[in-house]
């Protein structure tokens, strides 16, 4: 027996979409070098070669202080920091997603540890596993939004957390998800599974895919 579908309505459907991205915390500094960290759920790789990242962030608003979006559209930089699917570092994502004032640093805050990037003037966050250097390539207002595409210039990663040929070890990387309840909820979900699928299919298709594959994810 089909199970049946539902149709969702539109209010449901971001819900849905989860896990759209990793967890991440975005860190920025304004003209004075002053750090600022937010929590983004929202962000996610949008382009393989070059990679390029996006996320879309609040603009100053009435419940809102927009401190990442004025910071990335004053500098032209972000480090996106991929923590592991962990309690203590989700709890730190919690804290740095409050609305501190301006000039506040969430990383003293949540007690997380400040290292300095290697390309950029934002910092990189210790207890993150993975980091990865952005200028911003363009920015766009959109439904009452900034919208972020950033170009990596520079990525980093625990060295206990990828083989030698760079691939992410799963059981140790452990992303996190956000769960598609409200930020506040404090939900989150873990993955940490591989597995190799067959291509059942040969056909001239598969050549053109394994060419564009090599032009793609092969230097
Ligand atoms: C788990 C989690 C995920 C979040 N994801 C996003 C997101 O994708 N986009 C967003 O604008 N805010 C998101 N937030 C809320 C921001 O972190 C929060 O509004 C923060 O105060 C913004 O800081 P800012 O003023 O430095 O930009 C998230 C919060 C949490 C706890």
């Amino acid at each position: 027996m089909r199970v049946p579908k539902l149709e969702q309505p539109p209010e449901l459907w971001d819900r849905l979409y989860a896990p759209a991205s990793c967890v991440a915390i975005i860190t920025t500094v304004d003209r004075d070098g002053s750090v600022n960290a937010a929590s983004y759920a929202t962000c996610v790789r949008v382009s393989h070669k070059p990679v390029h990242i996006a996320f879309t962030t609040n603009l100053a608003g009435k419940h809102t202080l927009g401190h990442t979006a004025s910071n990335v559209r004053a500098t032209g930089e972000f480090v996106v920091n991929l923590p592991i699917f962990d309690r203590a570092i989700l709890e730190k994502v919690r804290i740095v997603a409050l609305p501190f004032a301006r000039g506040v640093n969430e990383l003293e805050k949540a007690g997380l540890t400040t290292l300095p990037a290697t390309r950029i003037k934002p910092p990189r966050i210790l207890e993150c596993a993975r980091h990865f250097e952005c200028e911003v390539e363009w920015t766009k207002e959109w439904l009452g939004r900034l919208m972020v595409v950033g170009k990596v210039v520079a990525a980093s990663v625990d060295a206990d957390k990828v083989d030698d040929q760079g691939y992410v070890l799963w059981d140790r990387i452990r992303p996190a998800y956000y769960c598609g309840v409200p930020y506040g909820g404090g939900m989150f979900a873990g993955a940490c599974e591989t597995m190799v699928v067959d291509m059942p299919y040969e056909g001239p298709e598969t050549e053109f895919n394994r060419l564009y594959e090599k032009a793609t994810f092969e230097s």
